[in-house]
């Protein structure tokens, strides 16, 4: 038995975070024991657990998912953690010791914001040389940067993380950083940070034309370093007038434009700073998770391009930097472009709009290895211009992201879907620089709460994201106070003042989500207030008359449905109203059920009555008094379904199929109806159609993309033309992952794996695989707040599967087994590994014949290509035909048309056909 994954906070062993609650996890495995019986926790401020500060004794109730264990903190202070856990079968292990450290807190800054003097564009470098006296037992480091900094010792830098201090609402509060820098100070050390733009005062905005900062104009830094030594005295060394600030070779850094270096340029004197009237009451321990790269990515191919340019094709669409040896004349000037996609074969860029997206050295002629500092790019292909020796190693990608730790894996023997969820988990890593963001690579990368709404359960089901929306969500909430509860459609809002329902939804959602799938519900506790604002906003909208469906909304943002004309419309053809009050109606019911967890009766009370006077509302204004839904579009139908809304279910999922029927069974759907529908129609007992929707690979469907070279998710379901050519440049990115939210009802459905609707931090789940004969086999694991659940199956002959799960410690699966020909009952699994293998009741495959009818045998590819080269003629037949069976079709046609008479059909070209149908093996 073994214990692994501590958390402090949904953090590993985090320092200097804002810690408001201590909510301690830990998971369990490979144990003979079912469940933990009890554990013990044990938190002390010395390594060898002398002097504990909390001890909670053997504890049968310790939550190992959420264990809220509060208790005094004294800031600065390293603390030390353990548990042991004893399993129902009397098993006992204790885990590594793990810890958490606390930032400054409540304690008072003694460090000064500093500036610049002259307004050099040559980025500043602040210095300060360290004298330690003395051997030294720990060394601290707080810091806070705006725009961006990056901090060094001795040239060393310190840490390995990108972009801090991060990007979020810099009006209401700052985030300062806590290095140990215990190991790298030496005497005399020169402590030396450089800066950047950044999102605080670089070009960063909506509003492209913006050319200035928004939250300030000048660098401002603040550190303090704090020594201990080891015969017990402590100094400080904080930002003052003592400090120094020269210039670095950077002449420019901003996220969209890229960064400009010049090596040429002479070193310049060394200038005092200035010291800058700002107070210290906006800092606070850091929330962000560091932005880290993940992976590097070697150059796949050097490309010479047919208009003779020189491009490297890295393979893959992310978010990142880059690393770039180069050995060049002094002054010769080198550019970096960066695109996602070659059109004609060239290199191609102008979907980034009015993004440079570059990187601009002018080399002083020593051989080098360059990184920018303050930006990123979403790309694939890089254009090198000015270079005279580029060879593919010279380059890698660095990919950057703010999430760290993989717990989903999914693979199905079908290739193409394979490509999707890799697409679905690089659009999530590219879209995850510290913001949830739309895109990373357009002068737009915001943090689009809709996007985010949609998105987060495949993002949790792929990576451990607590922590990261957990800032988000801070940063959210902090906005709304300005704005009346209002959430504004992106965060940070720099300003943005307006809401659209599906997207400031995500103020309700959001937590939710991560309640449901953490079972932290310190996270309710914290947003609660933000949620109740949010609700309460859009209620004084409403008013009396539903003024929130007449306010302004993104509806079913780039739905295909809408047939105005318009070419700048984007919001597709279901009513705009009814959208908003299905998802007000979901954000109430949302605040009643956290109201009544919080144990908040009289608030959960008065939700409730309001979720019921707007399904009232609802009813009355968008459905029939028989059920009917009267917005008749496939959105608003899953919308109908999915939020339980429809008083008719049977004729709502009737209708659905009629409209999906009518456009040949593919999607129309945009940012509201797609995340909805594979869920919602397997829900409803569509689970074929679902299927069916997720193989389609014609436009529109997923897997058209991947058809065509896609390595993330595009933002529209025809971002690229069947040709290979760019369909627009207005609003246009090739790594927008809200499409790639389908890969959430993959792991629950195909996969098998959904957590119960009565359970949080997969606790209980319901395993029951949805099996297709065209993917022979999938397999999923997630490694929850639980441990790791996985479920194999695969398809070994027409009629035979096999099934393998693993549950772990602690957790319970209800399983059932899909289509077995005895009837099998629901069996309830505890920790364990478990393998079946079984009959099915109906084989996978369909014999095809002559007498099925013509459209469903032209729906099979095989056979469509088959019978349309043997009878050409069946092109001609009217679609009214498609319902009446081959064999009568051609009987009747006999004769005409060039067809063989009657006589030859029946006894020679029949029997022919039937015999070749026979052969394809085609899926039910
Ligand atoms: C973004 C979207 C966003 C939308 C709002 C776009 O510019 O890229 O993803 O949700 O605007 O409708």
């Amino acid at each position: 038995m073994r214990i692994r994954a501590l958390r402090v906070n949904h953090l590993e062993n985090p320092v200097g975070f804002r810690m408001e609650s201590t909510v301690f996890s830990w998971k369990v495995d490979g144990a003979e024991g079912k469940r933990q019986r009890s554990a013990r926790l044990l938190v002390a401020t010395d390594p060898d657990f002398r002097e504990l500060v909390l001890d909670t004794g053997v504890d049968t109730s310790l939550d190992s998912v959420a264990c809220d264990a509060n208790f005094v903190k004294m800031p600065r202070t390293r603390y030390f953690w353990k548990v042991s856990v004893t399993s129902d079968a009397g098993e006992q292990a204790e885990s590594e010791t793990a810890f958490f450290e606390t930032g400054k807190e409540s304690e008072p800054w003694q460090a000064k914001w500093i500036s610049c003097e002259s307004d050099e564009a040559r980025h500043p470098i602040f210095t300060k040389k360290i004298k330690p006296n003395g051997e030294i037992r720990s060394a601290r480091l707080y810091i806070c940067g705006l725009g961006l900094y990056e901090a060094f010792l001795d040239g060393k830098r310190i840490g390995d993380e990108f972009l801090a201090p991060g990007c979020n609402d810099y009006d209401r509060w700052l985030q300062y950083q806590t290095y140990d820098v215990t190991g790298l100070l030496s005497d005399g050390a020169e402590l030396a940070v450089l800066m950047g733009n950044g999102w605080y005062k670089g070009r960063f905005s909506f509003f492209a034309a913006d050319t200035k900062g928004r939250y300030g104009q000048d660098f401002a830094l603040i550190a303090e370093l704090h020594i201990d030594y080891t015969d017990g005295r402590h100094t400080v060394i904080a930002t003052d007038e003592s400090w120094r600030v020269r210039r670095s070779h950077i002449t420019f850094s901003g996220i969209y434009d890229g960064e400009r270096r010049d090596d040429t340029l002479p070193e310049m004197p060394e200038e005092a700073v200035m010291l800058l009237p700002k107070d210290t009451a906006k800092l606070t321990e850091r929330m962000s998770p560091p932005v880290r790269v993940f992976e590097r990515l070697p150059v796949r191919q050097l490309i010479h391009t047919p208009t003779g340019e020189t491009v490297l094709d890295l393979g893959q669409n992310f978010s990142g930097i880059f690393a770039l040896r180069l050995r060049e004349k002094a002054g010769s000037r080198i550019r970096l472009q960066f695109g996602e996609v070659l059109q004609d074969g060239n290199f191609y860029r102008d979907n980034l709009r009015s993004a440079l997206a570059e990187y601009v050295y002018i080399s002083g002629g020593e051989e080098i290895t360059l990184s920018p500092h303050f930006t990123f790019y979403g790309y694939r292909y890089v254009k090198v211009e000015g270079a005279e020796h580029i060879s593919p190693e010279d380059f890698e990608g660095l990919a950057i992201s703010s999430l760290g730790t993989r717990t989903g894996f999914f693979k199905t023997g079908n290739e193409l879907v394979n490509r999707l969820i890799e697409n679905a988990r690089w659009g999530l890593l590219s879209n995850t620089v510290d913001v949830p963001t739309d895109c990373p690579q357009r002068d737009e990368r915001l943090g689009w709460t809709g996007d985010a709404q949609v998105f987060a359960e495949t993002a949790a089901d792929l990576y451990e994201t607590q922590a990261f929306y957990a800032k988000y969500l801070f940063d959210m909430a902090m906005e709304q106070k300005d704005a009346e509860g209002m959430v504004p459609n992106y965060i940070p809002s720099r300003g943005e003042r307006k809401a659209s329902a599906a997207w400031g939804d995500a103020a309700c959602i959001l937590p939710w989500i991560l309640y449901r799938v953490y079972g932290d519900p310190s996270i309710l506790k914290k947003q609660y207030e933000s949620m109740r604002a949010w609700v309460e906003y859009i209620r004084r909208v409403d008013g009396n008359d539903h003024g929130w469906s007449r306010a302004e909304h993104f509806g079913d943002w780039l739905a295909l449905d809408n047939e105005s004309g318009d070419p700048n419309e984007n919001s597709g053809a279901t009513d705009k109203g009814y959208i908003a009050q299905v998802y007000y109606r979901e954000s109430v019911r949302i605040l009643a059920r956290t109201a009544t967890i919080l144990g908040w009766n009289e608030d959960a009370a008065a939700y409730e009555k309001l979720v019921e006077k707007l399904s009232d509302h609802i009813r009355y204004e968008y459905f029939t008094g028989s059920g009917r839904c009267s917005v008749n579009t496939q959105t608003a139908l899953l919308m109908a379904l999915r939020y339980s809304l429809t008083a008719n279910r049977e004729w709502t999922k009737n209708r659905l199929r009629e409209l999906f029927f009518l456009k040949n069974d593919k999607l129309l759907t945009g940012f509201v109806g797609t995340p909805l529908a594979c869920e919602t129609l397997s829900d409803n007992g569509m689970d074929d159609l679902a299927l069916k929707l997720l193989l389609n690979e014609d436009y529109p469907g997923w897997l058209y993309a991947v058809k065509l070279g896609a390595t993330t998710i595009w933002e529209r379901w025809d971002s690229l033309l069947s040709d290979g050519s760019i369909s627009g440049t207005g609003m246009n990115s090739l790594n927008h992952y809200a499409y790639g939210s389908v890969c959430h009802w993959m792991f629950a459905r195909i996969g098998g794996i959904r957590q119960c609707v009565d359970s949080v931090g997969f606790r209980r789940v319901h395993i029951e695989p949805l099996l297709s004969w065209k993917l022979k086999s999938a397999e999923a694991s997630m490694d929850t707040p639980c441990g790791v659940y996985s479920c194999r199956w695969r398809i070994m002959d027409p009629s035979h599967v096999e099934i393998r799960v693993t549950i772990p410690f602690g957790g319970e699966a209800e399983l059932v087994l899909p289509g077995a020909k005895e009837k099998q009952p629901v069996r309830v699994l505890s920790a364990g590994e478990y393998s079946f293998a079984y009959e099915t009741a109906e084989p996978f495959v369909k014999t095809l014949s002559t007498i099925l009818p013509l459209g469903e045998l032209l729906e099979e590819a095989e056979a469509r290509e088959f019978l349309l080269s043997a009878v050409p003629q069946l092109s001609l037949i009217n679609k009214s035909m498609q319902g009446t069976p081959l064999r009568d079709i051609l009987l009747f046609a006999a004769g005409f048309e060039g067809l063989p008479s009657r006589d030859e059909m029946e006894n020679r070209v029949l029997p022919e056909l039937d015999e070749k149908l026979q052969l394809l093996e085609v899926s039910k």
